[in-house]
């Protein structure tokens, strides 16, 4: 029979991304149109352990849907990892009368997820990462807005760099991803991307930069991920020395994550935080919602988690066993489709930069 829902709680955990407002606001909203009551988890899976929560009434969440940040906080929260951590947790859930959890973040957030499925809090995942790093969605809460505050941060550059016909080498976040790094360049016109995807031809980059100023150019942007480690500032001082452009070195880091999320952001995260309420309701748990296609679908977390790892060529033994032969096919299918977008964004960027 249907579990009857009365109250869920709704976190967000692990690096915080704009847009993660108006998924909190959405849930809140979806559930209490439904008669279920909201409570807000604050500071992640910390909050679930030391019971630190706020009831969520609609009016608790008038005026967030525009606020970068997340008003519930964040953390990566280590003690959750521990079982200990974890039955701290499940006491606070059954204390609240809390029936099952919106958690809204990265990788990290939905092993914290399965965590409370398998223990019987059952839980739905929203992709909420500025790096857009998980495989089975095309998009996640907070890519759209990081990637253009790196835009508007580094047209800035530009406009110096045109000035004083210089060069210079950013360093975007991303962790291990490519993906804000190979777009932005792309559209900021950038004279080369470095990302962990695609081997990086410096003595190409390095002649590039060479005949172009040759040829009168006189600003170059070079867009590195963070994903690529140690590289971006000793690649910044090598194409002065070996172009003789004057060439400097910013690191975005953090500033990236900040910022008023922008309309793609707060509808995408507005429509995931209505899907996750819907999937909770009909008693469903243990998945997360992803975009594919341009539409919104459930996926289960363990096969997204393992669609991550077969990506990164980091699967353990046995942690496939699970899945069918048509999983695991539709899983190569996946992975070979995102690596085939990759090399065609990335042949586009370096053909066009001239
Ligand atoms: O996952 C989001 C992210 O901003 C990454 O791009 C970056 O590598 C990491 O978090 C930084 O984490 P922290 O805020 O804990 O330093």
């Amino acid at each position: 029979m249907e579990k009857k829902f009365r109250k869920i709680g709704v976190l967000t955990s692990g690096g915080d991304a704009p847009g993660m407002n108006a998924a909190v606001r959405s849930v809140a909203r979806a559930a209490l149109a439904r008669g279920v009551e909201v409570v807000g988890i604050k500071g992640g899976y910390s909050g679930l352990i030391n019971d630190n929560m706020i009831e969520l009434k609609p009016r608790a969440v008038t005026g967030i849907i525009y606020q970068g940040g997340t008003f519930l906080y964040s953390d990566r929260c280590d003690e959750f990892k521990t079982e200990e951590g974890m039955q701290k947790a499940i006491a606070t859930c059954k204390k609240h009368g809390i029936d099952g959890i919106v958690a809204i973040g990265g990788d990290g957030t939905f092993r914290g997820a399965t965590d409370l499925s398998v223990r019987g809090i059952p839980t739905i995942g929203i992709p909420g990462t500025i790096d857009n790093d998980i495989t089975a969605t095309e998009n996640s809460i907070g890519f759209d807005t990081a990637m253009n505050t790196v835009l508007e941060m580094v047209d800035r550059l530009r406009d110096t760099c045109e000035s004083h016909a210089r060069c210079n080498v950013v360093e975007v976040m991303g962790r291990g991803a490519g993906d804000i790094a190979l777009n932005t360049a792309m559209a900021l016109g950038a004279v080369a991307c470095v990302i962990p995807e695609c081997p990086f031809d410096e003595a190409a980059c390095m002649e590039k930069i060479r005949t172009l100023r040759a040829d009168g150019k006189r600003s170059f942007l070079v867009i590195v991920s963070e994903g690529v480690e140690n590289f971006s500032e000793g690649l910044a001082k090598r194409i002065q020395a070996e172009t003789g452009v004057e060439t400097k070195f910013a690191r975005l880091a953090h500033v990236v994550r900040g910022g008023t999320p922008t309309l793609t952001d707060r509808v995408f995260a507005t429509k995931l935080g209505v899907a996750a309420v819907d999937q909770l309701l009909a008693g469903k748990s243990n998945l997360v919602m992803c975009q594919q296609n341009n539409k919104i679908v459930a996926v289960d977390i363990l096969y997204s988690q393992c669609l991550d790892r077969k990506y990164k060529g980091t699967l353990k033994e046995g942690m496939l066993e699970k899945f069918s032969a048509e999983e695991i096919a539709a899983m190569d299918a996946a992975i070979a489709e995102k690596k085939a977008e990759f090399a065609e964004l990335y042949a586009i960027v370096n053909d066009l930069a001239r």
